[in-house]
């Protein structure tokens, strides 16, 4: 009889909420013995619930995990490789989105974006490339997003951020193909998931500065995005579908409404591409 200990094993960060909880869930139900990260251990409750819902809370434990802390990491990491011996797909998907007219964005919050979104991925990559290098078997799903191809105002510190986890994954990819480990990544156009809440919606400008009229803008069309955004399952569920495929490809994008403007955005001259994208803001 197969035990837990048989089954393939993943560990998606970012897991109390939005996409990685659901992420959870989906690989859980495709057989993976899933390592849910937390930052917040209070919220683990909620993804033992969810998991408990669906059926498939043996198949689930969680771990402190915070990206920006080294000590976490490298917990984690020493936990996979202690109870199971192998990390068979890593979800790279912790993240945060802090807004803000370049200008105006303070240096911390520039760091904090950074340290999150980008280092907190490299942290958490270089932990378990050892492990899944000497099984020479692995594979890493990058949560990226369409502001990682495609910059948009007021979306600076967030667009950096995604920019940098594209080219380390291009980068990534060269390196680990040869010991079996491929990298995917994923970038989804706006979802309702509860990112906005936390960062967007906070962003504000200088009374003075003449940047207000297009924060209005950028506020509206950024709030019609995610009310208007897809069911974010549909996300998961690719990520989970991803994680099983023998050969996936290396760049996913979804919904329709995204791989269209990347496409479109690879097509045209840049001039013209910022004139649409200027326009489209001008009617939200
Ligand atoms: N929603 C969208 O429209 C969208 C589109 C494209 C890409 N994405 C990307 O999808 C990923 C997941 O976001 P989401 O939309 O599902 O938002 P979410 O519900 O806010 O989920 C973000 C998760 O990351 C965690 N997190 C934040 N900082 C962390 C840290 N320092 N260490 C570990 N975990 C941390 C959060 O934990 P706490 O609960 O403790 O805050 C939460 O579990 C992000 O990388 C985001 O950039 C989202």
């Amino acid at each position: 009889m197969r035990s837990l200990q048989d089954e393939p094993v993943a560990l998606v960060t970012g897991s109390s909420s939005g996409f990685g909880l659901l992420i959870c869930i989906e690989l859980a139900l495709r057989g993976f013995v899933v390592i849910a990260g937390i930052r917040r251990m209070e919220t683990a409750g909620k993804v033992l619930e969810t998991a408990e819902q669906a059926g498939v809370h043996t198949r689930i434990r969680t771990v402190q995990l915070d990206v920006t802390q080294d000590s976490d990491v490298k917990q984690a990491a020493a936990y996979i490789k202690d109870q199971f011996g192998r990390l068979d797909v890593l979800v790279n998907n912790a993240g945060t989105a802090y807004g803000g007219f370049i200008e105006e964005v303070p240096a911390e919050v520039w760091l904090e974006q950074m340290n999150t979104n980008f280092h907190g991925m490299v942290r958490m990559t270089q932990a378990v490339l050892p492990l899944m290098r000497e099984r020479r078997k692995g594979r890493i799903i990058q949560m990226s997003s369409i502001s990682g191809r495609i910059g948009f105002p007021g979306y600076g510190p967030y667009a950096s951020s995604k920019f940098a986890v594209e080219g380390f994954s291009e980068c990534l990819a060269l390196e680990t193909e040869p010991f079996g480990i491929d990298v995917v990544i994923v970038e989804p156009g706006a979802y309702g998931t509860p990112i906005w809440e936390k960062g967007f919606t906070q962003m504000s400008t200088t009374s003075g500065l003449p940047y207000q009229a297009m924060l209005d803008k950028v506020l509206a069309f950024s709030q019609k995005s995610a009310q208007q955004g897809g069911d974010p399952r549909e996300v998961a569920r690719l990520v989970a579908h991803i994680a099983c495929l023998k050969r996936p490809a290396f760049r996913y994008a979804l919904p329709r409404s995204t791989r269209l403007t990347i496409r479109a955005k690879a097509a045209l001259p840049g001039r013209l591409f910022q004139k649409i994208m200027a326009s489209v803001l001008g009617r939200s």
